[in-house]
């Protein structure tokens, strides 16, 4: 009975609504989802050569750059006219009402599209809001991305505007230089995820990439490493935006309504400057600009020279950015250059600052004034909590919420970018063929759920969260690819939560909306992930598989150590990933036949130990080697105690520094795990297991 009545409510269901027309166009998959789509019954034809016309200088560049846009991806032009005679009018109107948009970044970027069965007037309070709704449009023209001479698309009217006004990316060049061009077509990707801040992570240990033209050696020393490798003659590594590189992109960004937030890192993160200027350092001593990622411990120093080097700095960086914040870091600055120094100690006896924090509190005011009284705004990651903070700064919540919801219960404007949810170094799935990175996935799914206002807030401090923003730290990005395998499409997830209402999220409506956005990252070559849609192939039963990866084996600290997925060389030439604890590289087999098993053919690799791990130096694990150059060691169960194989090395590091080590095992009886480690003098090199494959005897 149950049955029938399925039946008959289907058929009821396709035959008893009024009947549409078969030709009826799909509805397009727009990303980030508006706050409001009502479907027409009635669909538009858009054809080549069509009128496009726009009210004023602000709504006509945007419609150009709209009309560029279809041009270049559906090779359909539209021409410019004069209001009446167009099928498409772009209309700024600041009395436009858009029902439900209350706050300020709501009504700033609120919009209206309407397509009827004879035009398309999209109307906004302002060009931004007006920029925002052409990036729905041209969605709405990008169902399909094929070329054609005419595009026909379902009437609608769509009522939108934004949750949140920060809606962020940080881009970090510092690790990993992207060129100019590189930059501007990931900022015209933001755009059309309506993200509209680039957080531009500039300056770090490892490279200072703005020229700063009063002081010329920051770009022709604090610009350029050279590389960490195990046998030297490693090429320089490096690169600088110059200042026209910087003005040409910032008026790219504003022509895509995308502020530029700059960051000058200081006290810390600050070798590279210390580099080229060593009078600005504490011990004076000139360190080389950082092959190693991790934390670091050179520091500005606190007199007034460097503060006048730091304000010469911000003055041209203020001349190249017109945006109200700069970002001055202030993250992981390890004090122990300040502690150990007798000027620094003096000159905290003199401002009577109390301890080191309270001295990183009083670099932050000094610098915060410094803005302010150019009509600038600080913002700086969490840290800056910590020594006291000006009343109007920002804080970038980084070390999970906890700061953000201090700063924020504090009166401080928050932006949200979490460790781990909002760190895209994270890879995205556990499929072995993610690039590099932090090995804890963070899926897709992970970036869709991400709600920005912690659940600790009331409703006044929740206020103060302007949005968020994910991170794409580049240790492990080398490559304009792997930046955007990074980014995309877990930005468009970013985008959906920071955009669209919360009650209009939905994951499988975000999914079903994806392969059309695949096929408009394709338009730009964008090197998106589709880890999202992967099949996942698992041997099943036991035995079935008797080779794993460093991915497929397990640490002997789960949940413990420096877990990364690093590059290293790979058996028959190119780049193979390594899972591998940096503080202590160790792989379990778990459950091995041992009365079956002959050998063990091991693929070991040898990369630089690049890292720098400040107080956590003394986790690392060193286990003693009986030969020279490290051995391969080889333990029944936990990784301690006699090793029941040691393999010499030598052979290995002297080819390419990546071998297959054959290891013959002595006679045993019963399940046990196998543990690999290595024996080593010192951390370098690091060894790293890409493969064990079992050898039944
Ligand atoms: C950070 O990840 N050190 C902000």
């Amino acid at each position: 009975m149950r049955a029938i009545l399925c039946i008959l409510t289907l058929l009821c269901l396709s035959a008893c609504q009024p009947t549409r027309p078969v030709t009826q166009a799909p509805v397009p998959a727009l990303i980030p989802l508006p706050v409001s789509v009502t479907p027409a019954a009635e669909s538009f034809t858009l054809r080549d050569g069509d009128a496009i016309a726009a009210h004023g200088a602000a709504a006509t560049e945007v419609a150009r750059r709209f009309a560029d846009l279809l041009a270049q991806t559906r090779g359909l032009r539209l021409r410019e006219v004069d209001a009446r005679a167009a099928v498409i009018e772009f209309v700024v109107d600041p009395t436009l009402a858009v029902a439900g948009a209350a706050t300020p970044q709501a009504l700033d970027e609120a919009y209206e599209l309407r397509i009827d069965a004879h035009k398309i007037v999209l109307t906004a309070r302002t060009p931004h809001g007006l920029f925002d709704g052409s990036m729905t449009l041209w969605q709405w023209l990008t169902a399909q991305t094929a070329k054609a001479r005419a595009i026909r698309v379902p009437g609608v009217r769509i009522a939108d505007y934004p949750r949140f006004a920060w809606r962020g990316l940080m881009l970090d060049s510092a690790r990993h230089f992207q060129s100019p061009e590189f930059v501007k077509k990931f900022i015209a990707e933001m755009a059309r995820h309506k993200l509209d801040v680039l957080h531009w992570h500039l300056t770090d240990d490892q490279g200072w990439r703005i020229q700063i033209k009063k002081y010329p050696e920051l770009a022709s020393i604090g610009a350029w490493r050279t590389p960490a490798s195990l046998h030297g003659g490693a090429p320089r590594y490096g690169g600088l935006y110059t200042q026209d590189d910087i003005r040409d992109i910032v008026r790219y960004a504003a022509q895509r309504f995308v502020a530029i937030v700059p960051e000058i890192e200081m006290p810390g993160h600050a070798q590279a400057a210390i580099a080229a200027y060593p009078q600005f350092g504490v011990t004076g001593k000139r360190p080389a600009v950082s092959p190693d990622w991790g934390v670091h411990t050179y520091l500005y120093n606190v007199d007034d020279a460097t503060f006048s080097f730091l304000e010469d700095v911000l003055g041209e960086v203020m001349d190249l950015f017109p945006g109200t914040y700069i970002h001055i870091g202030g993250d992981e600055a390890a004090k122990d250059q300040w502690q150990a120094s007798a000027q620094v100690q003096q000159r905290m006896r003199e401002l009577g600052v109390a301890d080191a924090n309270a001295l990183q509190g009083y670099f932050t005011a000094r610098i915060g004034k410094f803005l302010a009284a150019h009509g600038r705004r600080l913002i700086g990651w969490d840290e800056i909590l910590e020594g006291g903070v000006p009343a109007d700064a920002t804080v970038m919540s980084w070390q999970g919420e906890a700061g953000g919801i201090a700063a924020a219960r504090e009166g401080h404007d928050v932006v949200m970018a979490p460790s781990p949810l909002m760190y895209f170094d994270h890879v995205q799935s556990t499929l072995h063929d993610e690039p590099p990175g932090r090995p804890d996935v963070v899926s897709l799914a992970d970036v869709y759920a991400y709600e920005p206002v912690p659940h600790a807030l009331d409703e006044a401090q929740a206020r103060h969260v302007l949005g968020a923003q994910a991170n794409l730290w580049t240790e492990y990005m080398d490559t304009p690819q792997r930046v955007e395998h990074a980014a995309f499409p877990r930005a468009a997830a970013l985008a959906e939560v920071l955009w669209s209402p919360p009650t209009r999220r939905d994951w499988q409506g975000f999914l079903a909306r994806l392969p059309e956005q695949f096929a408009r990252y394709r338009l730009f070559g964008i090197a998106y992930a589709d880890s999202v849609f992967a099949p996942r192939v698992e041997a099943l039963g036991a035995g079935a598989s008797l080779r794993r990866n460093s991915d497929e084996l397990r640490s002997c600290n789960p949940g413990g150590g420096l877990p990364l997925r690093l590059p290293g060389p790979a058996l028959g030439g190119g780049e193979a990933v390594y899972r591998v604890d940096i503080f202590d590289p160790c792989w379990i087999y778990p459950q091995v036949d041992l009365d079956k098993l002959g050998a063990v053919d091991v693929v070991v690799a040898e990369r630089p130990y690049n890292f720098q791990l400040w107080h956590d130096a003394d986790k690392v694990v060193l286990r003693k080697p009986a030969a020279p150059g490290g051995e391969l060691l080889v333990y029944r169960d936990a990784c301690k105690g006699d090793a029941l194989v040691r393999v010499p090395l030598a052979q290995a590091a002297n080819i390419g520094g990546v071998a297959q080590l054959h290891v013959a095992l002595p006679s045993d009886h019963g399940t046990h795990d196998l543990c690999f480690a290595f024996g080593r003098a010192s951390v370098n090199p690091l060894w790293m297991i890409d493969t064990v494959q079992l050898q039944p005897r």
